[in-house]
């Protein structure tokens, strides 16, 4: 069942009155299937945002659900809400579990297990188990020769691999992806955008992916979101950065650079 996350004015502060940075989302959402790609140059609270998002950090203040699509059943989520309920850990780890697949910006693969444990491990916790499709992510990621291989031997854009293929195998309803294909040469990354967009619109999952790599997202149909940072003008050294809604573009289909031999 495809859900719609809703975004209401997600707002977070990190520092104190010395130097401080704030996030302010504005109002929007997401539907299941739908992938936006998020810019902004560095420093400007990628991360933080996709890690409030992906319930990794509380907002300080705002609004923040998943519902299911309409005309659709099932339950609906209210993620600011678990962040003020006294079980508030209990409640964001099951939906960090059972809800979301999180790429994050470097590594986070377990180095005790094999590349194609590690690939298994949110089905395991999702209780979701499905061997045809792991398999199916290692090959489409270039991954079956290494996949007996502990994390540790990997080169980092294999590693991210994994990371992505992590993130997709127990399917679900919404994948937050931070600098996914960062390591990737160009070929890489287009495959790897390629299944991150497709399984986005295969499987109906909300996909919210951040990238500096704006040649390899612009070669893709997406909606765009950008990060902006200015100086609060009261008080010059506090920080705000402010997401805005991009407009549309036509993908580039020039041929994707080859990575010289
Ligand atoms: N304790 C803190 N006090 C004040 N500002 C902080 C604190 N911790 C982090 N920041 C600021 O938060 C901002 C957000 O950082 P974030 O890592 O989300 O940026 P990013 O857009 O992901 O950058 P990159 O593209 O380099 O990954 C940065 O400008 C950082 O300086
Ligand atoms: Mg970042």
């Amino acid at each position: 069942m495809a859900h719609r996350l809703h975004i209401d004015d997600l707002r977070v502060t990190l520092g104190d009155g010395e130097r401080r940075f704030s996030l302010r989302t504005g109002t929007w959402s997401v539907a299941g299937g739908e992938v936006v790609g998020l810019s902004g140059p560095s420093g400007t609270g990628k991360t933080l945002l996709l890690e409030v998002l992906g319930l990794l950090r509380a907002p300080d203040s705002g609004g923040y659900r998943a519902a299911p699509a309409e005309g659709g059943t099932g339950p609906a989520h209210d993620f600011a809400g678990y962040w003020r309920s006294p079980r508030a850990q209990a409640l964001c780890a099951a939906a960090r579990a059972g809800f979301f697949g999180y790429v994050p910006q470097s590594g986070g693969l377990l180095p005790f297990l094999t590349v194609a444990e590690n690939v298994a491990v949110t089905q395991r916790i999702a209780g979701r188990p499905d061997a045809a499709w792991q398999a199916e992510l290692l090959h489409r990621l270039g991954l079956e020769e290494v996949a007996h291989l502990h994390p540790g031997p990997l080169s980092i854009g294999q590693r991210q691999r994994v990371a992505i293929a992590r993130a997709l195998a127990h399917r679900p309803f919404c994948v937050i992806a931070d600098e996914p294909t960062a390591a990737l040469d160009p070929e890489n990354a287009h495959s790897a955008l390629s299944l991150l967009i497709g399984a986005a619109r295969a499987g109906g999952s909300a996909t919210i992916l951040s990238s500096h790599d704006a040649p390899a997202l612009a070669r893709f149909a997406m909606r765009r979101m950008t990060l902006a940072a200015a100086s609060d003008p009261d008080s010059p050294r506090h920080v705000i950065s402010t997401l805005t809604e991009a407009a549309p573009h036509a993908p580039d289909t020039a041929p994707i650079p080859q990575e010289a031999p």
